[in-house]
């Protein structure tokens, strides 16, 4: 659930700022000048903004960090009372020393993993406004830093009781102001909506993704799409079955087949740019659960394929970014819907269906439902022209296997593409990994009855699935992610991240700029 923080930017000094916390930052001890002669080297040092603050209340953040009690790493926190009314006197209840790691070393991830941690910290202390000091003056580039702020820190205060019957305790955190130099003003104030939109758009992803799979159906989620046309006064299409049979979308209405819940294929179109300007596309997988069809899933952890439309659910929060930021691009979000159920109407392993290319398949296995629905979906792209058609799929567990994690997996018929997507992904902390789509794998996908079988074998399971998207998406310059290991996380922790929703939102907003 999101919970709304007023984010702002102000040049004001930061040692007379009246908040209920003051933030100050430290860097931990430069390691390599342990043997030099300069007492100060060796030992954790102060932020510029921060020692402004020191100045301001007799020294007591310098005098602390001299106490040797604090290392300075990522997130080490250290909550100082009583410095009111020293020397000077500090409007502000209390300091939060908060560790940077090395100075030298800071970076997007460093800055994202202090944010994270010290508005969870502020928040847990139940308190209501935050100064976050001089952290345009990092070593990162001021918007970036800013963005990152309301980003990572939005996110860290996610929740999701949608299901549960109480409701949870309130988040007191109003308002986070950043201080910053006043000629960053601008892009400070630009950096925390960028952020916040961000944060936003990610919320909205985990919380469709975290719904069970007999609330969030495929018309569940058309009824969003209809919200969120209202919301954003987007353009919202809900194809159903009998629309998608009249345009042949023989693969996709196969997988819905062996379901109660009709299939639905939801459009959305954003303009942000003239009518003439091409559109990129965002197909999401919304397999609203996959319990595997005939070829069934075993019983353990099959809750997790309630996150099989965590690709769709990542295309909504990346439509809705792209309307509240404005961009200046126009953007088409595809995401086709179902369930993947045993039933005495479901696929069969053998069965051959035709796609809406005309393209024959023979589904050997029918847990391989992801790129039996995406198919079509990509042939339905094709009529909007696009400049780019990005997927975005839990498409395989080999995937997992291959990279965990800590990276979605990325295919993709155009090397410019390719690139830009591993940019945004490093940029944004939200990384993907190229992998190969060679034409050599295509053979894997051989079918003695059909033009291709819906599975490659044992080897390159990832890779495999991909070769068999690529064979519906010559006509465009096309990527996929793979991100069934990227998109939510099992165990005490389980939940979905929101993941590629950093990274798309970043690939977008660099191509509104171009
Ligand atoms: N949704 C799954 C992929 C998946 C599995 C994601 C486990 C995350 C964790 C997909 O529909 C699927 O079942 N893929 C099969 C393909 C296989 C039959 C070729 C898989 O990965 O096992
Ligand atoms: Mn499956
Ligand atoms: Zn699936």
């Amino acid at each position: 659930m999101q919970t709304k923080i007023d984010w702002r930017a102000s040049f004001a000094d930061p040692a007379t700022a009246a908040a209920d916390c003051v933030v100050a930052g430290f860097w931990a001890a430069d390691k390599s000048a342990s043997k030099a002669k300069n007492e100060s080297a060796g030992k954790p040092k102060l932020t510029a903004a921060a020692a402004r603050i020191d100045r301001a209340c007799g020294r007591q953040l310098s005098k602390f960090l001299a106490g040797g009690d604090a290392a300075g790493k990522v997130g080490d926190m250290h909550m100082l009372y009583h410095l009111r009314g020293l020397k000077g006197g500090l409007p502000a209840a209390r300091v939060l020393l908060l560790g940077l790691g090395a100075k030298d070393k800071f970076n997007a991830a460093n800055c994202a993993n202090a944010a994270r941690v010290a508005v969870k910290l502020i928040d847990k202390h139940g308190l209501r406004t935050a100064y976050f000091c001089g952290w345009d003056d990092l070593g990162l580039d001021p918007r970036r830093a800013a963005r990152i702020l309301a980003e990572a820190g939005g996110d860290a205060l996610y929740t999701f009781h949608t299901t549960k019957s109480k409701p949870p305790k309130k988040v007191k955190l109003k308002r986070v102001t950043l201080h910053c130099a006043r000629v960053n003003l601008h892009s400070v104030r630009r950096g925390l909506r960028e952020g916040a939109a961000i944060a936003a758009a990610v919320t909205r992803a985990r919380d469709y993704a975290n719904l069970p799979g007999n609330i969030c159906t495929p018309t569940f989620l058309a009824d969003e799409a209809k919200k969120l046309a209202k919301e954003f006064s987007l353009r919202a299409q809900i194809l159903d079955e009998k629309q998608m049979q009249k345009l042949g979308m023989g693969s996709l209405l196969s997988v819905s087949r062996g379901s109660r819940q009709p299939a639905k294929l939801i459009v959305l179109q954003y303009r942000g740019a003239q009518k003439s300007a091409a559109p990129v596309a965002l197909v999401g997988k919304g397999l609203t659960f996959d319990a595997g069809g005939i070829s069934l899933k075993p019983a353990a952890a099959m809750d997790e394929m309630k996150y099989d439309m965590c690709g769709g659910a990542a295309v909504f929060g990346a439509v809705a970014a792209a309307a509240e930021l404005q961009l200046k691009i126009n953007l088409v979000g595809l995401i086709p819907c179902s369930e993947n159920l045993p039933d005495g109407d479901a696929n069969k392993p053998g069965d051959v269906v035709t796609a809406m290319s005309g393209t024959t398949i023979e589904i050997l296995n029918t847990d391989a439902e992801g790129r039996l629905i995406l198919c079509d979906a990509l042939t339905y792209a094709k009529r909007f022209k696009p400049a780019a058609v990005v997927d975005i799929a839990t498409l395989t567990g080999a995937c997992v296997i291959a990279l965990g994690d800590q990276a979605s997996g990325l295919f993709s018929n155009c090397d410019a593409l390719a690139e830009e997507l591993l940019r945004a992904g490093k940029a944004s902390g939200d990384r993907a990994w190229r992998m190969p789509v060679w034409d050599e794998y295509d053979a894997q996908l051989k079918s003695n009855f059909a033009d291709f079988a819906n599975i490659g074998g044992r080897g390159a399971g990832a890779v495999t699935a991909a070769c068999f998207l690529k064979q519906f998406a010559a006509d465009f310059h096309w990527a996929h992610l793979d991100v069934a290991g990227t998109a939510w996380r099992s165990g005490a922790n389980k939940g979905a991240t929101g993941r590629p929703v950093p990274l798309l939102v970043e690939f977008l907003l660099n191509r509104a700029r171009d």
